[in-house]
C-alpha cells in the first residue's frame, strides 16, 4: 500500500514509518518540521516538507505518491500549552480538517486512519474507560481531537471513507532507530530519564491519592506495540468504507509514578532524581484505557508491556543519542 503519513517526522509517526516500510508498504512523509526531526524520518521513505493546512500542496503530495491511505499524526500534542494557546490548537488540529480531507477527496484517497487520543474522554466515569464512556475532554488539545474526530464522523458517511481514531494515553519506548525527542519534553519517562543525565530533578505531583500506593495510575504503551496499532488500524480501513471507527489502544491496567520510577531505577541502576510535591490540579487518581475493542477488531495486543520493556529501551536509544536527533 502507498501510504502518506502527516506528523511522519515526530515520534509516533516515524515509528509507524518505520513499521510500515518494514512491512513492504511505501511511505511519504508530510511534515513542516515544526516539532519533527529530519533525522528521524526512515532512509527509504520519501519526505514532503509541508503544512497539513496547505491543501494544495497536500493534493499534489497525494496525487503524485498515488496515494492509497492517509495515516495523520501530524499536528500540536502538548497538554499545558494548549491551554495557555487554544486558538493555536483549533487553528492546527481542527481548521486544517476539512482542507485536509476535502485534498483527500480531491485527490481520490478513501482510507484515514487518525492519531487521536485518549484525552477525548477528560474525567472517567470507570475505568478501564472503553469507546462508550463519553467523550469530554478537560483541555484544549483533547477537544481538538474530539473535533476532528467529529469531522470523521460526518465525512466517512458523506463522502464513503474508511476512517478509524487511535485513542490512547502515554507513549513510551524507542526501536533501535527512532526514540522519542520531544522539545519541549512533558512526558514521565523520557523526564526520568533526563533527570538521570543531570536535568531537573522529577516531581512526583501528589502521593495521597487512592491508589494502590498513593501516586497516580496511568496507561503506557509501547511505542513499537501503537506501530503495529497503526499498521492493523490502516489495513482495516479497507473494511470500512462509510465509516469512522474509534479504537482505544490501551494497557488495560497501568502503571503507578512510584512503579515507572522503580522501574527505572533497576533499567539504569541507580535511585531517580526527584521531589514529592502536592497534587497537580486537574489530574484524576486513574487513566487507564480498555483494550478489548483493538483486541476484536484488530486483533492487536501490547507485545512489549512491561515497564522494564519501555523505559529499558528508551535509555538504550538514549544512551546511543545522547542528544536525541541533533
Ligand atoms: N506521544 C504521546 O504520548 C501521544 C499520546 C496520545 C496521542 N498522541 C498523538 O499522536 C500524534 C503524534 O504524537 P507525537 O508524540 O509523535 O508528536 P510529535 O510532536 O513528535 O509529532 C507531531 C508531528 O507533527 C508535525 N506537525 C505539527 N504541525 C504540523 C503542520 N501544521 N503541518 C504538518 N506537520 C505538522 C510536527 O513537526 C511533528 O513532526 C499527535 O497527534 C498526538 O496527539 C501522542
Amino acid at each position: 500500500m502507498r501510504v502518506l503519513v502527516t506528523g511522519g517526522a515526530g515520534y509516533v509517526g516515524s515509528t509507524t514509518a518505520e513499521r510500515l516500510i518494514a512491512a513492504g508498504h511505501e511511505v511519504v512523509i508530510y511534515d513542516s518540521l515544526l516539532r519533527g526531526h529530519r533525522g528521524a524520518v526512515p532512509a527509504q521513505a520519501t519526505l514532503v516538507v509541508g503544512d497539513i493546512g496547505d491543501a494544495t500542496g497536500l493534493e499534489k503530495a497525494l496525487r503524485d505518491n498515488q496515494i492509497e491511505a492517509v495515516l495523520h499524526c501530524g499536528g500540536l500534542a502538548l497538554v499545558g500549552e494548549s491551554v495557555a494557546e487554544p486558538d493555536r490548537y483549533f487553528e492546527v488540529n481542527v481548521v486544517t480538517g476539512p482542507k485536509m480531507l476535502d485534498a483527500m477527496r480531491a485527490a481520490g484517497v478513501k482510507r484515514i486512519v487518525f492519531s487521536s487520543s485518549a484525552a477525548v474522554y477528560g474525567e472517567p466515569l470507570h475505568t478501564p474507560i472503553d469507546e462508550d464512556h463519553r467523550l469530554r475532554p478537560v483541555n484544549p488539545y483533547g477537544e481538538t481531537k474530539r473535533a476532528f474526530e467529529g469531522m470523521l464522523d460526518w465525512y466517512s458517511r458523506a463522502y464513503g471513507i474508511g476512517a478509524m481514531s487511535l485513542r490512547y494515553f502515554n507513549v513510551a519506548g524507542a526501536t533501535e532507530e527512532r526514540g522519542e525527542d520531544h522539545r519541549p519534553e512533558t512526558h514521565l519517562i523520557p523526564n526520568i530519564l533526563a533527570a538521570f543525565s543531570g536535568g531537573a530533578p522529577l516531581k512526583v505531583f501528589g502521593t495521597d491519592y487512592e491508589t494502590r500506593d498513593g501516586t497516580c495510575i496511568r496507561d503506557y504503551i509501547h511505542v513499537d506495540d501503537l506501530a503495529d496499532a497503526h499498521a492493523a488500524a490502516l489495513a482495516h480501513t479497507a473494511n470500512i468504507a462509510g465509516e469512522h471507527v474509534p479504537c482505544n489502544l490501551g494497557s488495560g491496567s497501568g502503571f503507578s509514578v512510584l512503579e515507572v520510577l522503580e522501574a527505572a531505577r533497576l533499567v539504569v541502576g541507580k535511585e531517580v532524581p526527584h521531589e514529592i510535591t502536592g497534587r497537580r490540579a486537574g489530574d484524576p487518581p486513574v487513566l487507564v484505557a480498555s483494550n478489548e475493542k483493538a483486541r476484536a477488531v484488530l486483533g492487536w495486543e501490547p507485545r512489549h508491556g512491561t515497564l522494564a520493556e519501555m523505559i529499558g529501551s528508551a535509555w538504550a536509544w538514549r544512551q546511543r543519542h545522547p542528544r536525541g536527533y541533533e
